[in-house]
């Protein structure tokens, strides 16, 4: 089999992540992304060799491109007569339009967090449910949060047999890119209770009973979540098993805060950016030791969310999934993000 041959609708702070990092597979190829016009980040997927296709298929628009220098080879609908799958990472709420387009072209597709499960009804996380996305049409990867909440509590679950978890998102305000968004001195409450952080994680794994309170700070860098989970009685658990159990969790960090100085995260974000992957991206879930205390069948954690790329290996892991190519989700995200590291050159 040839590599599957991937396109990328929407090249913002998702869409072009997710197109580096399948770049760094060999299983799979970039074969186009798209932007809405000749506006900057052009530069950077002709800079990659990635070939520029218009997010429409209107002809003033496509010519638009080369009236700034840019070659653009068509509009969507030629990029998807040549692609398997479609990553679709457009703003959200664009998904029911875009749908539209993927299924005529007769290509898989993944759409991202900022839809909704209905769109598709079937969701995406690897640690939860890779094998039902096994040759689906389509799916969506959850958003980053849920993304985070999947990665700690899934082999929770799974050590326990059931779980209720109550957790706060103590969520950036925007992207460090974006000056669209606030608040900029203020704690901004969700006023939609519980926010849909939680009970998303139950459309990857519908077993954890999880609900969820939101505030928006304002950071730009990072999500924080704050968690309480009730475990069944007789788990055999203490905080010492759970930590090792996170230890040995793929994508997942556990590193003592108070003896690091690593306290905040300001710090764990300049440990990501030592790491050396490109924008200072971790794609691991970030888990402070001092902060984990099991008191009876209670189990109190803290975790770190990079809210840009946490959800990039798993756009990965699930292009395998719908094209039937890897049934075992710990093989694929063995490979993914070895073949990610050696592309950075990280050992
Ligand atoms: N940012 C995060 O932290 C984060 C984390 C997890 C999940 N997500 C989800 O990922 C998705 C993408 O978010 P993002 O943060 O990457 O957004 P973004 O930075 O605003 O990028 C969106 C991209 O989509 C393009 N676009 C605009 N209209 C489009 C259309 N009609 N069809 C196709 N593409 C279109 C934009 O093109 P131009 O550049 O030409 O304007 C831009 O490249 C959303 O569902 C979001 O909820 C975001």
């Amino acid at each position: 089999m040839g590599k599957i041959k991937v396109a990328i609708n929407g090249f913002g702070t998702i869409g072009k992540r997710v197109a580096d990092a399948v770049d760094a597979q060999d299983d799979m190829e970039v074969v186009g992304v798209t932007k809405t016009g000749p506006n900057f980040g052009c530069e950077l997927a002709i800079k990659k060799g990635f070939p520029l296709y218009c997010t429409f298929d209107n002809k003033d628009r496509i010519e638009k491109f080369a009236e700034f220098g840019y070659e653009c080879l068509g509009g969507l609908t030629d990029l998807l007569s040549i692609s398997d799958i479609v990553v679709d990472c457009s703003p959200g709420k664009l998904g029911e339009e875009n749908l539209e387009k993927y299924q005529s072209a007769g290509v898989k597709y993944i759409f991202q967090g900022g839809e909704k499960h209905d769109l598709t009804g079937l969701s995406y996380t690897s640690s939860a449910n890779h094998k039902m996305n096994l040759n689906a049409q389509g799916t969506r990867v959850v958003s980053c949060n849920t993304t985070g909440l999947s990665r700690t509590l899934v082999p929770l679950y799974e050590y326990c047999g059931s779980l209720k978890v109550e957790c706060t998102m103590i969520r950036r305000a925007a992207d460090p890119g974006d000056s669209s968004k606030g608040p900029i001195n203020a704690i901004k409450p969700v006023l939609k209770v519980p926010s849909h952080h939680g009970p998303d994680v139950m459309t990857v794994k519908p077993e954890i009973e999880i609900n969820s309170l939101a505030v928006a700070v304002p950071t730009t860098i990072m999500h924080v979540h704050s968690i309480i989970a009730d475990l069944p009685r007789d788990h055999g658990l203490t905080t010492e098993k759970i930590i090792q159990m996170w230890r040995s969790t793929p994508r997942v960090i556990v590193m003592h805060g108070s003896d690091n100085r690593i306290k905040t995260t300001a710090e764990v974000m300049e440990l990501a950016r030592d790491i050396g992957r490109k924008w200072g991206d971790l794609h691991e879930i970030f888990v402070w030791e001092d902060g984990v205390k099991l008191v009876g069948d209670r189990l109190y954690y803290f975790q770190a969310i990079h809210q840009e790329s946490d959800v990039i290996p798993e756009n990965v892991d699930c292009i395998r999934a719908l094209m039937g190519i890897e049934e075992d989700w710990k093989k694929s995200v063995s490979k993914t993000d070895e073949s990610i590291n050696k592309y950075y050159s990280i050992s």
